[in-house]
């Protein structure tokens, strides 16, 4: 007997960003062919009794088979970070293809295809990392990554091999405004983390703990506070990166308010471990590690009122998997001071059990946000038009949540790269048990379904689109620039 549709999911709660329901949902060609309250036939059924039906999680932040700045590479492939990412309840991901200085944007593109394509088992995209922004890159092989598709670059204010400086964002900034581009910002001022650094090496303050000191919260709010300048400068929209500080959301929310065209991100590691986890004994704290780095308890509070109250867009994992070994972070030696020891940690998978279980659960955020930040607002700034929706038509991208599922997070239990995960021990309520990717089975009841390379590259349509307004600088006026006409 052939069946109208390939699958129907019935039972379920349907949760979209917009709204909660029950009903049924039918999949066909990979796509969401229908929703109503009750759907018969199709060649599959899967059960959602007692369960949430929502669009699979999109991670819009994450190293993956990626070269830190520093040189070392992640532990996750294209392969162990897909997996990882679907057992988390992912269907989607835009790592990062990283340009590291005299590469050419063509070859890095070429290099992220070669490890992605026959590995990923969700589909993805990449945000171009450009450090090297030479006359060629902006003229010519920026405009070819957004032609196929790349429609968001990656810059640093911070690490010195990175590092544009203000006029290399500036000129990014103007290359991604004009093809619809969206910029993307690691904001730490790079002097005031250098300066902190050297004082701390001539005290002989070189153990773990030192690295929150050493990257201060005035670094990170003065880097927002500028890049946000720079951006305003040439009406350009911007994207921040994992935010870190009181200060840093505070500034975010105020030019939402005002109407910037700005976006910003979160991540679990800023919800749940601070400053006192980098001083465990010996070099454990190495496990936490990350930058901008963890801050304290009421950084912590005023965050997650900043996650309640929208000043976030999305909550990221900034997944920045390097082993607790001399693969990853201690590549420079055990005992390499903290300057020395590789930066990030792993959260691909913990991400969204977190952000449901201390999210959703306790109240701080209602599970129509869940679903924007977790993947519909990723999915509409990042041009990732197919995707984050249970609309008809959109690709059938879905993830199955049982929201009262119990876990203890266990290094054990993770199917990433790592030798840690910096969740370990913690108890969470809710996870996703089935995760499909254009209707195909990713993970189902704790096993893998998928093939590797079954993933697909998406072709993003333009991003940084929203609601706000642009910011007009009186300097480009006819009238106030003598009659030249020098706008971006
Ligand atoms: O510490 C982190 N976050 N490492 C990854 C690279 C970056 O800064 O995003
Ligand atoms: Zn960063
Ligand atoms: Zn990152």
């Amino acid at each position: 007997m052939t069946h109208q549709f390939d699958t129907v999911i019935h039972g379920g709660t349907l949760v979209t960003a917009g709204e909660t329901f029950k009903g049924d949902i039918a999949i066909s060609d990979g796509k969401i062919a229908c929703i109503a309250e009750r759907i018969e036939g199709a060649e599959r059924r899967i059960d959602a009794t007692g369960r949430l039906v929502m669009p699979g999680g999109i991670e819009a932040h994450c190293h993956i088979a990626q070269e830190s700045s520093s040189g070392v590479m992640s532990a996750d492939d294209y392969y162990t970070g897909s997996v990882s990412a679907a057992f988390g309840g992912n269907s989607c991901f835009v790592p990062f293809a990283a340009q590291h200085r005299g590469q050419t944007i063509a070859s890095v593109i070429e290099t992220y295809d070669g490890r992605a394509a026959p590995n990923s088992v969700i589909d993805y995209s990449y945000h171009l990392i450009v450090s090297d922004p030479t006359p060629s890159v902006l003229a010519d092989e920026l405009p070819r990554a957004f032609a196929k598709g790349i429609t968001s670059f990656k810059v640093f204010m911070t690490y010195d091999l990175m590092n544009v400086g203000d006029a290399g964002l500036l000129d990014i900034l103007t290359v991604a405004k004009a093809h619809g581009a969206l910029t993307m910002v690691h904001a730490e001022n790079n002097d005031m983390v250098k300066w902190m650094n050297a004082r701390l090496s001539a005290a002989g303050a070189t153990a773990p703990k030192y690295h929150a000191i050493s990257r201060p919260e005035l670094a990170e709010e003065e880097a927002i506070h500028r890049a946000i300048s720079l951006a305003k400068l040439v009406d350009a929209p911007l994207f921040v990166v994992h935010v870190s500080t009181r200060g840093g959301a505070a500034i975010v929310a105020r030019e939402k308010e005002a109407g910037t065209r700005i976006f910003a991100e979160t991540c679990p590691q800023y919800l749940a471990f601070t400053r006192s986890d980098l001083d465990r004994p010996g070099m454990e704290g190495a496990k936490f590690i990350c930058s901008p780095p963890l801050r304290d308890r009421q950084t912590q509070e005023a965050l997650w009122k900043h996650v309640s109250g929208g000043t976030f867009d999305s909550v990221s994992s900034d997944h920045a998997p390097y082993r607790f070994d001399e693969t990853g972070k201690f590549l420079n030696g055990i005992d390499a001071p903290y300057p020395k020891i590789a930066n990030g940690m792993p959260g691909i998978a913990a991400r969204l059990p977190y952000l449901f279980s201390e999210g959703v659960l306790t109240g701080r955020i209602t599970l129509q946000q869940f679903v924007a930040q977790s993947s519909s607002n990723a999915a509409r700034i990042f041009g990732l038009t197919s995707k984050g929706s249970l609309m008809p038509g959109h690709d059938a991208d879905i993830a199955i949540w049982d929201p009262e599922l119990r876990r203890i997070v266990r290094h054990e239990d993770q199917h990433d790269a790592m030798d840690y995960t910096p969740f370990d021990g913690m108890e969470l309520t809710g996870a996703p048990v089935t995760v499909m990717s254009r209707g195909a089975l990713v993970v189902h009841d704790g096993e893998l379904h998928a093939r590797r390379g079954q993933g697909r590259f998406v072709a993003r349509a333009p991003s940084g689109s929203g609601p706000m307004r642009g910011h007009r600088a009186p300097e480009f006026d006819a009238a106030s620039a003598y009659g030249t006409d020098i706008r971006p």
